[in-house]
């Protein structure tokens, strides 16, 4: 099977890539090919048996998405994103490769000789706006940012074209993955990995929020594991609604940092110093907070165990000493 990742330079996409390399099987058959695609030269990951095909180049480009899946293509992670503060920046690239390139793709799939598999990373940023104080995947969708926008009309799409059998398709509705490694990147939630991130590899960091400030997480670890399990899942376990929020946890500022307090010390939680944005914070009491996921977790997804978890995972896999 021909497995193409886009995005495949990203925090997730690597992580993804590195796992079915590793694995050299989803749903008990044979990956003989990975393609990682990525505006980003993606690095190929050490493989025990699919060949690895590394191609950078802009999802956006007319013609590239059927060059991508050729004509053997056993499905696509599509990963390939412009994170919520850039989409909301920049308000025509965020169409494109949010959303044009989702649809292009999906074409590019539909015009495959088999049905494909078709994951894509949909996120929570859907709602918005009027909000009960624990949200299902009954609550409505009337996201306030483009990139809430962009996500769910592609949550849309896929569940239109796995109705149609054009692709056998899922969209996720991620919560906020930490901890991220390496630089603070353009989302708004980028101060949820950086007050962790930071502190263990050395080096003081601004909260731009209060400690009161709530955040729906989950780790990279159960993030790679719930997209296979997305793939694997058969489609009368996915019913008429391909589409969920993924589990994950809610916690405040301050119960993030007893955690990192718990797995290091006072002194590597005395790096973050409280500097208030009012820009951020605005941004942050318009997010989704606290959700029930029943579907997910009946359907079998994963949900990290508790925080702690999440900081040390960061520490085996990806921090990196500064100081
Ligand atoms: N990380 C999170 O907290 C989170 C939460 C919700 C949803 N998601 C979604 O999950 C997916 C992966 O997230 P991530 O954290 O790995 O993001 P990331 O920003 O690390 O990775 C996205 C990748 O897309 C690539 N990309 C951007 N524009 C492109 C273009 N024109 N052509 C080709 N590639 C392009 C980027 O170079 C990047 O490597 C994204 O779709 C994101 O929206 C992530």
């Amino acid at each position: 099977m021909h497995i193409l990742i886009t995005g495949a330079a990203g925090f997730i996409g690597k992580k993804l890539a590195a796992r079915l390399a590793r694995d050299c099987k989803i749903e008990g058959k044979p990956i003989s090919k990975l393609t990682l695609f990525d505006i980003v030269e993606p690095e190929a990951p050490l493989s025990n048996g699919p060949e690895i095909l590394t191609n950078a180049g802009d999802i956006t480009e007319t013609g590239i998405a059927t060059r991508l899946v050729g004509d053997e293509c056993g499905g696509v992670f599509h990963l390939a994103a412009i994170v919520s503060a850039g989409a909301e920046e920049d308000f025509d690239l965020g169409m494109a490769v949010n959303l044009d390139a989702n649809r292009a793709l999906l074409e590019a799939c539909r015009a495959l000789p088999n049905v494909p598999k078709y994951v894509f990373a949909s996120s929570v940023a859907s709602f918005g706006g009027y909000m009960p104080d624990v949200l299902d995947d009954a609550t409505e969708r009337t996201p306030q940012t483009s990139y809430g926008t962009q996500k769910s009309i592609g949550d849309l799409l896929v569940t239109d074209y796995t109705r149609k059998g054009f692709i056998q398709g899922c969209a996720l509705r991620l919560p906020t993955v930490v901890v991220r490694p390496g630089k603070p990147n353009k989302a708004a939630s980028t101060w949820a990995s950086s007050i962790i991130r930071e502190p263990l590899q050395g080096d003081e960091v601004i909260c731009p929020v209060h400690d009161q400030q709530p955040m729906f997480v989950t780790s990279p670890a159960t993030i790679v594991e719930n997209m296979i399990k997305a793939w694997e899942l058969p489609a009368e376990d996915w019913g008429m609604v391909p589409a969920i929020t993924l589990p994950g946890l809610t916690l405040t500022v301050k119960e993030m940092l007893a955690a990192l307090e718990r797995v290091s010390n006072k002194d590597v939680v005395a790096k973050v110093k409280f500097v208030p944005d009012a820009h951020i914070q605005k941004i942050c009491d318009g997010w989704p907070t606290h959700f029930e996921t029943p579907r997910a977790e009946r359907l079998g997804f994963s949900k990290d165990s508790d925080y702690e978890s999440i900081i040390r995972g960061f520490m085996g896999n990806d921090m990196v000493q500064n100081n």
